[in-house]
């Protein structure tokens, strides 16, 4: 007999909705449209050290009191669940600046002792990232991803309103040198503060064996002041390589990856450039996310969230938790819909969810 039948209520205090009979009975984080969610992003704190323009006030937000961040141990529990009982194969740190989390290398060491074993990435700004990248790779970071929009120190300091151009590359070379690799740089490029440097952070990367990725611009400033038409496109982005480097197609399916990739001058070196917008990718995302309050997003644009932080203060069984985050990854909408005219820019900033 069911709880139902018994009278009783069949949620807890933030459990899940009843079980939709269409979901499949399968164990992994599949939804309504064929997908499943492999990849989990964890964003590990909301702060930074940081206050790129494109993402924040000068003045930072108002950061997650700490008692509303899980633990170590919780945040571990999540992760065993996730890869142990949900499918979940590649994990990817990222904050806020998830090197101002205390405890990142345990959580690192601690994910990469589960069976089977799961690719372990970090999206860095690198700020720091000299004196830990060796660490980080002993714990088990198997790649990271390092945000530079600009190679010239007085833009660095206009674009992130800290002088640190120097620490950003020392972390990126450190990172390299302690194995991490490939070293991928993440640039967003603005128009009118820095969109004409595309050439020459294209050739830096190839010079120094970075692969570089621009990143289209997203409505998830904190401030809501993202415009379509001042997003500088990839069309536009690849238009402007073209003027300097002969770029082809890389030949790989995109499959789940967001990056387009293309073979800068014959190759091997490459670039990528992620039109998150303009030619989004929904269709295939392998995507799930948690934030470092506990609550999973089925996408970095939905409006709403499930909240495992209270499963796990409350005494729930991983069992629980598991179907908890099954049903959410049921819920995943087909699209993000950002260039569709009802979009809504989600609550949670950028820096709050994770890249
Ligand atoms: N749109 C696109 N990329 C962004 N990033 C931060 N904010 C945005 C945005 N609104 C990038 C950062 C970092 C990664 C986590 O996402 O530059 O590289
Ligand atoms: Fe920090 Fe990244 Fe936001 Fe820049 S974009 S302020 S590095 S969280």
């Amino acid at each position: 007999m069911t709880t139902t039948e018994l009278g009783l209520p069949a949620l807890r205090a933030g459990g899940a909705a009843p079980r939709d009979p269409a979901r499949p009975d399968d164990p992994r984080l599949v939804d309504r449209f064929g997908r499943v969610a492999t990849d989990l992003r964890i964003s590990l704190t909301d702060r930074c050290n940081l206050r790129c323009t494109y993402c924040m006030p000068a003045e930072g937000l108002p950061w997650m009191p700490r008692a509303e961040q899980l633990t170590d141990a919780e945040l571990v529990r999540l992760i065993t669940i996730a890869v142990r009982d949900l499918g979940v194969h590649e994990l990817r740190f990222t904050g806020g600046e998830p090197l101002l989390r205390r405890g990142l290398e345990d959580v690192i060491t601690a994910s990469a002792a589960l069976t089977p074993r799961p690719d372990i990435s970090l999206t860095t700004n690198g700020i720091g990232l000299a004196r830990r990248a060796a660490a980080l790779a002993a714990a088990g970071v198997n790649r990271l991803n390092v945000s530079l929009d600009t190679l010239r120190p007085e833009r660095f300091a206009e674009i992130t309103r800290r002088d640190r151009l120097g620490d950003v590359l020392d972390g990126m070379a450190a990172a390299r040198e302690a194995g991490l690799s490939p070293v991928k740089i993440n640039t967003v490029l603005l128009r009118g503060v820095n969109d004409d440097e595309a050439v020459d952070l294209l050739r830096f990367a190839v010079d120094h064996r970075y692969e570089l990725r621009f990143i289209e611009q997203m409505p998830l400033d904190a401030q809501h002041g993202w415009e379509r038409a001042e997003m500088v496109t990839a069309g536009e982005i690849l238009a402007a390589l073209r003027t300097a480097f002969t770029l082809t197609a890389d030949g790989h399916e995109r499959g789940a990856a967001p990056a387009e990739r293309w073979l800068v001058d014959g190759g091997p070196a490459a670039v990528g450039v992620i039109a998150s917008v303009t030619r989004p990718f929904c269709g295939a995302c392998d995507r799930t996310r948690l934030t470092a309050d506990g609550q999973v997003r089925s996408c970095l644009f939905a409006r709403g969230e499930t909240d495992l932080r209270a499963l796990v203060r409350g005494g729930a069984a991983d069992t629980e938790i598991a179907d908890v985050w099954r049903t959410a990854m049921w819920g995943k909408l087909a699209g993000h819909g950002i260039d569709e005219p009802g979009f809504l820019q989600p609550d949670r900033p950028m820096s709050a969810i994770g890249g």
